[in-house]
């Protein structure tokens, strides 16, 4: 297969995000921009779906001319359009969706749907240390919390899943317990390194369930109760007793995933992690990770900071390597976008 270059859209959320791939020499990311919402939707406290929506369409374009400028390359060149096509907000998707389709179709270029999951999945292999198929990977994202068993691009086994929150939301929904600004998940990890060890001891959901699930919309609840507590015996919570609490709940959710991957990667017999999605950025979980890992010879890998949280460069990367797998393009034109899909149904 002659090298392709693929321009890769993502606006599933609160980041619009373009790139360009090139599947020449190797692989190669060309260019990424980004572009995130977080300040807009500060004053929220939350992502306010058809303000994203309306920002997505004011990015797209500078976006796009900045990563042809930062690479070099006239849009003439690029062979195929890869966006995200779902899970995500629904009129986030269907701008970044119509912007897509409606490029590829004045290049004349096929355009290529991507599930979001299968980028964040994926995104580890644009790192200068990338993991080599086969792989357990642990996604943790703002929406999802899986265990997959990786075997090539296509080809995941969901090995295990959260039953409620996903770990994101959870620190999420927790930082705003604790009074944290939106987004809550780095807020709360720079409070918990402030805290103290085993101050605030909180349950390790789910921890021996002799499964690969995870339940943690019941650590938030726990933590309410903590808060509540602390407020009926002397009134506001002082810094370091907020330091306290946010490193109790970091600590336990880092235990739970951590455990709870390294177990799934001994039962798989493989000896490579992958951890991809926000969650992902968490110092404290890289940390646990890797000292714990390294004790039984098992390599973590992590996608570059920068491409933990949402961006362009991955959705990009999946369609490119799509692509090279002889994933059938679409014609660019007609589309639907898919707010609710289960990864799983990309593999059926
Ligand atoms: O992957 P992502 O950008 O979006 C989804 O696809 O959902 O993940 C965003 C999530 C948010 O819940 C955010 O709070 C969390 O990742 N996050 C973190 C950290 N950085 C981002 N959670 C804990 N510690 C962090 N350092
Ligand atoms: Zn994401």
């Amino acid at each position: 297969m002659p090298p392709m270059l693929v321009l890769g859209i993502e606006s599933s959320c609160d980041e619009t995000g373009v790139a360009l791939y090139s599947t020449a020499a190797g692989g190669a990311l060309l260019a990424h921009a980004l572009h995130t919402q977080v300040v807009m939707h500060q004053a929220y406290g939350g992502v306010v779906p058809e303000l994203a929506s309306r920002d997505h369409i004011r990015r797209a374009v500078p976006l796009l001319r900045k990563v042809l400028a930062d690479s070099g390359c006239s849009l003439r060149e690029i062979d195929a359009v890869a966006y995200t096509q779902g899970p995500g907000l629904a009129g986030a998707l269907l701008v970044g969706a119509a912007f897509a389709e409606a490029l590829a179709t004045s290049l004349g270029v096929p355009t290529v749907p991507v599930h979001h999951l299968e980028g964040h999945l994926l995104s580890p292999l644009l790192s200068s240390r990338p993991p080599c198929f086969p792989f357990i990977a642990l996604l943790v994202s703002g929406g999802h919390s899986q265990l997959m068993h990786v075997t090539g691009v296509g080809h995941y086994e969901l090995l295990g899943e959260t039953l409620d929150d996903a770990a994101g939301e959870a620190f999420d929904k927790t930082a705003k317990l604790l009074g944290l600004a939106y987004p809550g998940g780095p807020a709360l990890a720079a409070l918990a390194e402030h805290g103290r060890p085993d101050r605030v001891k909180l349950p390790r959901p789910m921890l021996h369930s002799g499964d690969l699930d995870f339940s943690f919309s019941g650590l938030k609840t726990a933590v309410l109760t903590r808060v509540r507590e602390s407020i009926a015996s002397g009134g506001p919570l002082d810094e370091q007793q907020r330091a306290d609490i946010a490193r109790g709940f970091q600590d336990a959710i880092v235990e739970v995933l951590v455990k709870k991957s390294l177990r799934a990667v001994k039962d798989s017999g493989l000896k490579q992690l992958v951890v991809a999605g926000g969650v992902g950025a968490n110092r404290e979980l890289r940390r646990q990770l890797d000292a714990r890992a390294a004790k039984s010879k098992i390599a973590v890998f992590y996608p570059e900071l920068e491409f933990c949280t949402d961006n362009g460069a991955m959705i990009a990367l999946a369609g490119a390597l799509r692509l090279q797998c002889g994933a059938a393009t679409k014609p660019a034109g007609a589309f639907a976008v898919r707010p609710r899909w289960p990864l799983a149904d990309l593999l059926a």
